[in-house]
């Protein structure tokens, strides 16, 4: 054993996990509030997250965390980080590119060629935007887009439920990892690269785009969403997944609801629209026209 001291067993107490009874209440707490299923499957996934929230709040275990979320005022308090901890969050830039060269070729062609202004400007929503990843990916590639054609304007619009994500999307700081699936001309025009020495690699985007592009928190549970209702095109992609039918449809009906006629909502790849009665028509894979 070479003298090393042996290290005593961590004692596993009642109190390091979640009891089947307070997981179903908290389970019924974000569904009811976020939309979000946690079936039993993924309670020791909730405890795991929750763990770090629990040290930031110096409890000693999961009893005191549940007992908080028993009080009303407790429950205020909490409710906003307990959302930020259970959502998932996982989001690319580049992520399920065909969408984005469907962008710049037909739906935006397709937008301007209904309009009649001149330079009209074209609005975006990401509306389940995570850390903002996927409304720059928009910003960057409708950039070069507008720059070509030099008719049009852009805004983007990103919302999530999880402040945590939205504070990161506003200040547009991302790990230098991230940015790999960036074509490298868009990195050298678009991102910023911090130099602080020994600081991990973080890169930034550029402010010409951060100007193009706000953020704001929306529980698309919401029965209204106060937002314009003449925005061109939503991505609504990989969210939809988390709910429960009835609830897809309702968000689905709503988003629809603030597109123009002619306007398009995109999906994830895996998300389908059906069981939603909305007048839509598919034009390409989790991709639908305003009719
Ligand atoms: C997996 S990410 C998808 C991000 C991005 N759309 C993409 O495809 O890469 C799902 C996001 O939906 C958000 N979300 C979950 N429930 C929500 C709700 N009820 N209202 C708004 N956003 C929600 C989560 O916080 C998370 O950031």
């Amino acid at each position: 054993m070479h003298g090393s001291a042996l290290k005593a067993p961590a004692i596993d107490r009642p109190e390091d996990h979640l009891s089947g009874l307070d997981f179903q209440r908290l389970a019924r707490l974000v569904e009811g509030e976020a939309g979000i299923k946690l079936p039993p499957a993924k309670r020791l996934m909730v405890e795991g997250r929750l763990r770090k929230r629990l040290r930031a709040l110096g409890f000693d275990g999961f009893g005191d965390y549940c007992a908080l979320l028993s009080s009303q005022d407790g429950l205020a308090r909490e409710l906003i980080h307990l959302i930020d901890a259970v959502t998932t969050n996982k989001t690319d830039f580049f992520r399920e590119p065909e969408h984005f060269d469907f962008l710049i070729d037909t739906m935006v062609p397709s937008v301007l060629a209904r309009r009649a202004e001149r330079q009209p400007l074209v609005k975006l929503w990401s509306a389940a935007s995570s850390n903002g990843a996927e409304a720059f990916t928009i910003a960057m590639v409708l950039a070069e887009l507008a720059a070509k054609r030099n008719d049009f304007r852009f805004a983007i619009l990103g919302t999530d439920i999880s402040t945590a994500v939205l504070a990161q999307a506003q200040r547009a700081i991302y790990p230098a990892e991230m940015i790999t699936p960036v074509p490298v001309d868009l990195q050298a025009r678009f991102l910023m690269q911090s130099r602080r020495p020994g600081a991990r690699r973080e890169v930034r985007m550029v402010p010409e785009l951060r100007r193009l592009v706000s953020f704001s928190r929306l529980n698309l549970m919401d029965e209204t969403y106060p937002y314009d209702r003449d925005v061109d095109i939503v991505f609504l992609r990989n969210v939809l997944i988390y709910f429960e039918k009835q609830d897809q449809a309702a968000v689905v009906r709503r988003l629809v609801g603030h597109l123009r006629p002619g306007g398009y909502l995109v999906l994830g790849h895996s998300e389908s629209m059906i069981g939603t009665s909305v007048a839509v028509r598919q034009v390409a894979p989790a991709v639908f026209q305003k009719l």
